[in-house]
């Protein structure tokens, strides 16, 4: 049967937790290349400050697309990561990426709250790629469209995957409160940097580039309206050198982030990420090529980009000229404060690339 109970239950325990608890949350971010956790307090005035933020790498391997393949190493990472900040007992929020989660936004019919429901459960079922009876869904209603509809977004993950980072993160005893998916989480960060300064009927596309995937966002007056996960990022590029130049993965992790003094890349390293940035090009394209041929949209306006993909020597220029638009970093600091006891300087610019995703899951309004 479909837990549609699970997602109000857990709508419950956050209200309660909001009740009496504190207005500070965790965000635990599990990615392919490594645990990002973060720690957002939310202050009266709505500010927000990053408290504690710590990302430790994972082994080659420990996590494949969305499966824990190493139970044990992803237990150590989490652990080392929880001692750093010594955040246990908290309560958290996890996020999901990959093939057994789904969004989209659907434009549906609309009426009471229960033929609403029904009309979420008769689309979803053709769109999500795995059975619905095994999964968890939920739909959050931006309100009406322009043809008197209204416009949701429906969000699905297997239960399988759900328990399972669920559990592991149990293990290091933080309270899991609410899951949510990676690409929602980004667009969290994204409303607070950008609050006031997007237009009116322009739309933004929004990425969060990371090792094994890419979240890609279009989003327009105020809303998601296209949501779609890629299966590139910074692992093609890691592969591709060790493959030609016949070294192991963390080897070639290095080989692509360790600039020498004068801030450059062995050229023979800079080769391989310029063939491998055109097919990431190639797989951009086409998603935006299928976005303008199913919705018409003639406003795309900017592109805000963050992961620790955006890092990569040439991205930005290249996608500034396949969008013949500007591409910009979001950077979390513009509106975020910090607590300069427990986070270093130097530290910054490597958490604003790599921590929004745990930032948005440590934002979340644990009221809807
Ligand atoms: N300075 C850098 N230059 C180039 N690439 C970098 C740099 N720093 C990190 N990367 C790459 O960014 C990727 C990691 O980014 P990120 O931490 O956002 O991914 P992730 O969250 O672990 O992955 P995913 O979300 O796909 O599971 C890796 O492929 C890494 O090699
Ligand atoms: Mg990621």
């Amino acid at each position: 049967m479909t837990k549609k109970v699970s997602f109000e239950k857990i709508v419950n325990d956050l209200k309660e937790a909001f009740r009496f608890g504190s207005n500070s949350f965790i965000g635990v971010d599990i990615g392919l290349s490594s645990i990002k956790i973060a720690q957002i307090d939310k202050r009266k005035n709505g500010n927000y400050k990053l408290i504690h933020y710590v990302s430790i790498d994972v082994p080659e391997g420990a996590l494949i697309e969305d499966e824990i393949h190493n139970q044990d190493q992803i237990l150590e990472v989490l652990k080392d990561a929880i001692n750093e900040i010594g955040v246990e007992n908290s309560d958290c929020c996890i996020g999901l990426s990959g093939p057994s989660t789904f969004a989209r936004r659907l434009q549906l019919a609309g009426g009471t709250d229960e033929e609403l429901r029904d009309q979420v459960m008769w689309e979803a079922e053709q769109y999500i790629p795995f059975n619905i009876d095994d999964s968890i869904l939920a739909h959050h209603i931006f309100g009406r469209n322009e043809g008197g509809g209204m416009d949701v977004l429906v969000v699905a993950a297997k239960n399988e995957i759900v328990e399972n980072f669920k559990d592991i993160v149990e293990k290091v005893n933080l309270k899991v409160k609410v899951i949510d998916l990676d690409s929602l989480a980004m667009i969290n960060v994204f409303e607070v940097i950008s609050h006031q300064k997007l237009k009116k009927d322009c739309s933004y596309i929004i990425m969060d580039i990371g090792a094994q995937n890419t979240n890609f966002v279009i989003y327009k007056n105020s809303r998601i309206i296209f949501v779609k996960e890629m299966e590139i990022g910074g692992l093609m590029i890691t592969e591709e050198i060790q493959r030609q130049m016949g070294v192991n993965y963390s080897e070639a992790e290095d080989l692509k982030t360790n600039i020498d003094e004068n801030g450059n890349l062995p050229e023979e390293v800079l080769e391989i990420i310029d063939e491998v940035l055109d097919n990431f090009f190639a797989e951009v394209k086409k998603t935006i090529d299928f976005y303008l041929t199913s919705s018409s949209d003639e406003s795309l306006t900017s592109c805000y980009i963050t992961g620790g993909g955006a890092l990569v020597p040439g991205l930005i220029e290249g996608l500034e000229a396949l969008l013949a638009m500007d591409v910009n970093v979001i950077n979390i600091f513009d509106k975020i404060d910090y607590d300069k006891k427990n986070i270093d300087e130097v530290d910054l610019e490597e958490i604003a690339y790599r921590g929004v995703v745990a930032f948005g899951l440590a934002m979340r309004d644990l009221s809807i």
